[in-house]
């Protein structure tokens, strides 16, 4: 089965007094998903956004709003980033006490669900959910700031959680498919490591928002990783 690159602009990194303009240059450049970093000051040491930044990007987004919750008990603030417009939220497995009900509640809306994981966390703790995910956010760095460097340890991680969807494909449901999300220090070259470990879906906020150009940043992302997808093929 042949996955789909994604890119996934972080806004964190953007130009806060030109946020609109930038986001709308991303999308057109072909970002596929808008990434929204929330932080609390408890789960990370820092504070970032809320629902209100969701919400006001919600009228110019024309791709799906990927939400990632770096919150402690994210299951308070599902409903409040929901009504916002997420199409998709992610929350961390080291935050939350009751992941099943996260997982409960966010399908019963109709929203993606998506499991994240800190490089210090090993692949094990999430491997009973991966068939009740849609995606798992493999954190390339530890959470809370952007532009810190990949953590290439990490990519172990990321082949087993890939194995582990050959596995449901085979055992349980042949047509299971698992988004793999990479996030911290992904660039072009960070980029081909995590796809060719096995992900698909690629978080970047300093090096899109940090160029003069995001979207030539974006261009050339995609550009690189469709190279990968066609060095592939047999
Ligand atoms: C880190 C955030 C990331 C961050 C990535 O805690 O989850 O989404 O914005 O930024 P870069 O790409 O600059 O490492
Ligand atoms: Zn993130």
């Amino acid at each position: 089965m042949e996955r789909s690159f994604r890119i996934a602009p972080s806004i964190l990194s953007a130009d806060f007094l030109r946020l609109g303009e930038q986001v709308a240059a991303v999308q057109e450049a072909g970002a596929h998903q808008l990434h929204i970093d929330v932080m609390d000051g408890h789960f990370v040491d820092n504070i970032s956004m809320g629902p209100l930044v969701a919400r006001a990007l919600k009228r110019i987004a024309r791709v799906p709003l990927d939400v990632h919750l770096m919150i402690t008990d994210p299951l308070k603030y599902l409903r409040p980033f929901i009504a916002a417009g997420a199409s998709h939220i992610t929350f961390h497995i080291e935050a939350s006490s009751d992941p099943e009900e996260c997982i409960r509640q966010l399908r019963e809306q109709k929203v993606g669900v998506g499991l994240a994981v800190n490089p210090d966390t090993p692949a094990e703790r999430v491997l009973d959910f991966v068939a009740q995910v849609d995606m798992i956010l493999v954190m390339t760095v530890h959470p809370g700031f952007g532009g810190q460097s990949f953590i290439p340890q990490v990519l172990e991680k990321i082949k087993v959680l890939r194995g582990k969807e050959q596995e449901i494909r085979r055992r349980m449901n042949p047509r299971f498919a698992l988004d793999i999300q990479v996030d911290g220090g992904i660039h072009l070259e960070t980029a081909v490591e995590a796809a060719i470990a096995g992900a698909n879906v690629f978080v970047a906020g300093n090096s899109i928002f940090g160029e003069p150009d995001p979207a030539a940043a974006v261009r050339a992302m995609a550009r690189r990783l469709k190279e990968l997808q066609s060095e592939e093929k047999p």
